[in-house]
């Protein structure tokens, strides 16, 4: 542990229990100089830190500093301001209770600084997030704005506190500071009015006067000159070389804006720092001894930064008004009367003020999350040092009084309980002497007999109670006292050195001597009613809320001042009594703020008053530290299997059992009836270093536990999951599969039923089967039906549906006809129309005509076909057949060779074979014909269509097996034979007739005709 620190850090011991001769007060001090002269302002008793204001800036509170110290055990590093700090919150954290640092010394000996540096210690360290960087930063502000309202150059510190400070840092459970919380002590007022001899008034007023802008003093009404104002030239000290006024305006003028205040506020703060300025310039004057203003500027200014009626606020300044038996008597005042009424209303509306401000404070750092309560807080208490000084008056009474509190507390705490403790544990023990100042703090707070009740009697006593009649009232009731000397009291020497207006108390940190003058006035605070009631009518809102109209109907007579102090210290001392303290003792090395000078006389008297040697002693002889036996069971039972999970049995038996395994040894450690007592820390700090190794497996084993057990849930639940999904989804498929298979079955049956059923009736069971066949009918249909005219395929249907078969076949070829008549051309139509009549004339009746059928009819052939042919005298020749309208003209080449009309003509032959040949009859009675003409036509079909058609002769075409009988010129008659043969021959026969042999395919069939 030790080994870490450098050889500097080892200068003397750094901690005093090390020191050789711990006894010596020379080798105590020795330990201090030699540090001191190395920088090193910081050693431990025990837990207890010296500290020893260098009056220089050392490098030791960097960022690098807080971090070197943050999470490490006190006795790991070298003794220092951030250990406390960080021992504390750890503390806090690890055991859940509440800590309270405590820092006390002498004005001057650095406890505010202290206080400052643990607040940047937990800003910096503690974890953050974007709120709580919030806090922090508040917290952090608060510091600058109250120093320069509350705190002031004195005599003994260029920035003496002139108020105490308790301040609660709250922290959530992740250890964050998320709020805090200040309460303030008895601000000394007196200042605002009077300052001895080299001291200021509060900060504030200088700084608004030399950093203000032009623009804010002109509207303040201020000059920028301290020396023009009659509160701040008494201690003729505007100036100081340690404090910038100008810059720390500007800090604190950024400090408000980060609390909160928006610049309406701010301009009321700053109307009513102001309106104290002029109020201690508001002159007076008059006759008759009755005071009246004598300048108007002021009250003007006044009014306006006061927001209150001018004339009603110079009346309350010159009047007083008091309210006896329900009237109101209302009288001027005198020179005298009035300054002092003028002085208390600067004083009040500055107390006020300040009250508020801390108020206010209060509201932007409280922690507003209600979800959870549970806040951990470290409380630091930085109030006003113990102070002597040349004049001693009601504020420095007060002062070391509560020095003198602190002071009990801290015997209390650690020489008193620690050695009350060890008799009741029945721990051998020598007890150390020491010097208990209860017996002062009982000379100054007791009730009936001690000062402050006196001095109360006199403020409340009718008749003409004075500060003078009240020393007297001291001396008969407390003169005996040792600790009380007034100058009556006095032997001779010390006459010498006491005025007879003052009362000596032998404080536990030295003799000081009170001046009783202004003791009655200054505890009374009495501000005239009427002053109130002007304050309370103000427009300003700070104000406002500073003077509450109720006071005014509120008969009860308010507590004094010094009463209401006591109660506060009452209050203050449970506060500090409930949570656990640490301690930080503030040593002053010299009166003259001066760096590197230690002055040894000042030291030792600081060691002396402060207990630092009985701090010691009892350190050393006693034990560094003590738990009740569960408690530490509890904490440590984990680094020994015999306590682990837990110890059944004798709790000191368990912890003997726990403390043997850990090796302590028997000097290191002490059973009492229900604690342990562990003599040094090192031994503690060894057990918790062990436990935190031991924490780290207990933590891996938990989260392996715990994730294995999680991960088995989580599996197993999933398991569960996809099984019953599974299950009702196979289920799903199953219903659907028996479904199918039932509806398959139903259709199976009920198509076997109908099968057998068909021929029946329709009823239930034949129907689906009759539905089905008719269905399945048209769908076949509609899938095959017929593409075209000639195609002639056409599904089957079933009985039921023959009918209906037969009209949707018919539909269906009309259909088929319509579509294919409405594409046809009336070419074509004329066409099929000739083939209609070829067809009615030729089909069956003439071998040539199947194959005509293809062959399309042409209106002419002149060109392309061969010549038709006319027979005559058997003899073929090439002429030409025309037909007209009216009659069929043969030609030669042009040439008419024979007209026959239509009408005339008789008919027509044609031999059913395949020849071309064919007799056109006319009668024989005409002269002028030349006999039937007989033609040959390659396309007798064609030729005798048309020829039917022009001359509407359908009927007489005659078609001939074998012969066709003609008559030729003359009315000769010729005859015409056909046979069948295999080529086409026509030749006169021998029998006179014309032979024709025709292409026949029928060749079989004429032969056996
Ligand atoms: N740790 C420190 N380092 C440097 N200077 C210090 C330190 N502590 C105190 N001082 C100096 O001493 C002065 C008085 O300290 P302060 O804390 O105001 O005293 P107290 O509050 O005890 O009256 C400070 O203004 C500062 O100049
Ligand atoms: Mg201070």
């Amino acid at each position: 542990m030790e080994s870490a620190l450098t050889a500097r850090d080892r200068v003397g011991v750094q901690d005093f229990v090390l020191l050789e001769n711990f006894t010596s007060e020379a080798a105590f001090i020795e330990n201090l100089r030699k540090r001191f002269k190395e920088n090193l302002i910081y050693t431990y008793i025990g837990s207890v830190l010296v500290s020893v204001n260098p009056y220089k800036d050392l490098e030791i509170y960097t960022k690098n500093h807080m971090e070197r110290y943050r999470g490490v055990n006190f006795y790991e590093v070298s003794p220092h301001i951030y250990a406390v700090a960080d021992n504390s919150y750890r503390s806090m954290r690890t055991e859940r209770k509440d800590q309270c640092i405590l820092i006390s010394g002498e004005s001057g000996a650095g406890k505010t600084e202290a206080s400052k540096k643990i607040l940047q210690y937990y800003a910096v360290t503690c974890p953050a997030s974007e709120q709580v960087q919030t806090v922090k930063d508040r917290l952090l502000q608060s510091n600058p704005v109250l120093e320069a309202f509350g705190n002031a150059k004195t005599l003994r510190n260029d920035n003496s506190s002139r108020f105490g400070k308790y301040m609660d840092i709250q922290f959530d459970f992740k250890g964050a500071p998320v709020g805090g919380h200040i309460i303030n002590y008895l601000l000394e007022k007196s200042r605002v009015v009077h300052q001895n001899h080299g001291e200021r008034n509060f900060h504030i007023f200088y700084q608004m006067m030399e950093g203000g802008e032009e623009d804010l003093l002109r509207r303040l009404g201020l000059e920028r000159n301290p020396q023009q104002y009659q509160y701040l030239v008494k201690g003729n000290c505007p100036k100081v070389s340690s404090i910038n006024d100008r810059s720390d305006w500007k800090v604190v003028r950024k400090a408000l804006t980060v609390i909160g205040f928006n610049e309406d506020e701010v301009e009321e703060l700053l109307n009513i720092i102001a309106s104290v300025l002029h109020l201690g310039n508001v002159q007076y004057g008059g006759e008759d001894g009755i005071a009246c203003i004598t300048s108007d500027t002021q009250i003007k200014y006044l009014a306006r930064l006061l927001a209150v009626n001018g004339s009603v606020l110079t009346e309350a300044l010159t009047h007083k008004k008091i309210i006896a038996k329900g009237e109101e008597l209302v009288s001027p005042l005198n020179l005298e009367q009035a300054s002092s009424a003028r002085d208390a209303l600067s004083k009040a509306v500055y107390g006020r003020t300040f009250t508020w401000l801390v108020n206010k404070i209060n509201a932007s750092l409280a922690y507003t999350d209600d979800s959870y309560k549970n806040y951990s807080v470290i409380g630091l208490l930085d109030i006003y040092g113990f102070e002597v000084f040349q004049n001693n008056s009601f504020e420095q009474f007060c002062i070391n009084y509560c020095n003198e509190k602190l002071q009990q507390l801290f015997i209390e705490l650690t020489l008193k309980s620690e050695q009350d403790e060890y008799e009741a544990e029945g721990i051998t023990w020598e007890p150390v002497q020491y010097f208990n100042n209860k017996i002062i703090c009982d000379l100054v707070e007791e009730k009936f007999k001690g000062i402050i009740s006196i001095l109360d009697e006199e403020c409340l006593r009718p008749g003409d109670a004075s500060d003078l009649t009240f020393l007297e009232k001291l001396e008969d009731i407390v003169g005996g006292h040792p600790h009380f000397i007034t100058h009556k009291l006095a032997d001779g020497k010390t006459r010498k050195v006491m005025g007879r207006e003052e009362f000596r108390l032998l404080h536990y940190a030295g003799e000081v001597n009170y001046n009783i003058n202004g003791f009655l006035d200054k505890n009374n605070d009495l501000l005239f009613r009427n002053l109130k009631e002007v304050m309370c009518m103000s427009e300003n809102k700070i104000l406002r809320q500073c003077f509450d109209r109720e006071e005014l109907s509120d008969k009860k007579r308010p507590e004094t001042a010094a009463t209401q102090f006591k109660a506060s210290l009452a209050k203050l001392m449970e506060i500090l009594m409930s949570k656990e303290p640490s301690y930080v003792r503030c040593i002053k090395p010299n009166d003259s703020k001066q760096a590197a000078r230690f002055d040894e006389v000042l030291i030792r008297h600081q060691v002396k008053y402060l207990g630092l040697m009985e701090n010691l002693r009892v350190r050393r002889a006693g034990f560094a530290y003590r738990r009740r036996y569960e408690v530490f069971l509890q904490r440590y039972k984990s680094l020994c299997p015999d306590t682990w999970p837990n110890w059944q049995g004798k709790l000191s038996d368990g912890v003997s059992t726990l403390v043997k395994h850990l090796g302590y040894k028997p000097e290191e450690y002490k059973l009492g009836r229900s604690k342990i007592f562990i003599r040094f820390p090192k031994t503690l700090f060894a057990t918790e270093d062990a436990l935190e190794t031991r924490k780290h497996s207990l933590a891996t084993k938990l989260q392996a536990g715990w994730r294995g057990y999680s991960q088995k849930s989580k599996y197993r639940k999933l398991r569960t999951s996809a099984i019953t999904m599974q299950a009702c989804w196979r289920g799903v498929l199953a219903r659907r599969r028996a479904q199918r298979r039932r509806q398959a079955v139903d259709t199976v049956r009920r198509f076997i039923k109908g099968f057998i059923y068909r021929h029946k009736e329709r009823c239930p069971e034949n129907e689906y089967f009759l539905d089905y066949v008719r269905y399945s009918f048209l769908m076949n249909l509609h899938r095959n039906l017929p593409k075209n005219v000639l195609d002639k395929s056409w599904p089957t249907p079933p009985a039921a549906l023959a009918e209906a078969s037969e009209h949707l076949r018919t539909l269906c070829m009309q259909n088929m006809v319509w579509s294919y008549c409405k594409k046809i051309s009336p070419e074509w139509k004329h066409q099929l129309e000739q083939k209609m009549v070829a067809s009615e004339m030729f089909k069956d009746k003439k071998d040539n005509y199947p194959q005509s059928v293809p062959k399309l009819f042409v209106s002419t052939r002149l060109s392309k076909i061969n010549p038709i042919k006319a027979l005559k005298g058997y003899k073929a020749r090439p002429r030409q057949l025309l037909l007209t309208g009216s009659s069929a003209i043969v030609t030669e080449e042009g040439k008419l060779k024979q007209r026959i009309d239509y009408a005339a003509l008789k008919g027509v032959s044609v031999s059913s074979l395949s020849d071309g040949l064919f007799v056109l009859h006319v009668p024989s009675d005409d002269n002028k014909q030349k006999g039937d003409v007989v033609l040959q036509s390659d396309h007798v079909i064609e030729t005798l269509t048309k020829l039917a058609i022009c001359g509407d002769k359908v009927n007489v075409i005659n078609i001939n097996q074998g012969s066709i009988t003609f008559t030729a010129a003359q009315g000769k008659e010729g005859i015409i034979d056909f046979t069948p043969g295999s080529e086409l021959l026509v030749a006169k026969a021998k029998n006179g007739h014309l032979s024709v042999v025709s292409l026949n395919n029928l060749l079989f069939t004429l032969a056996s005709v």
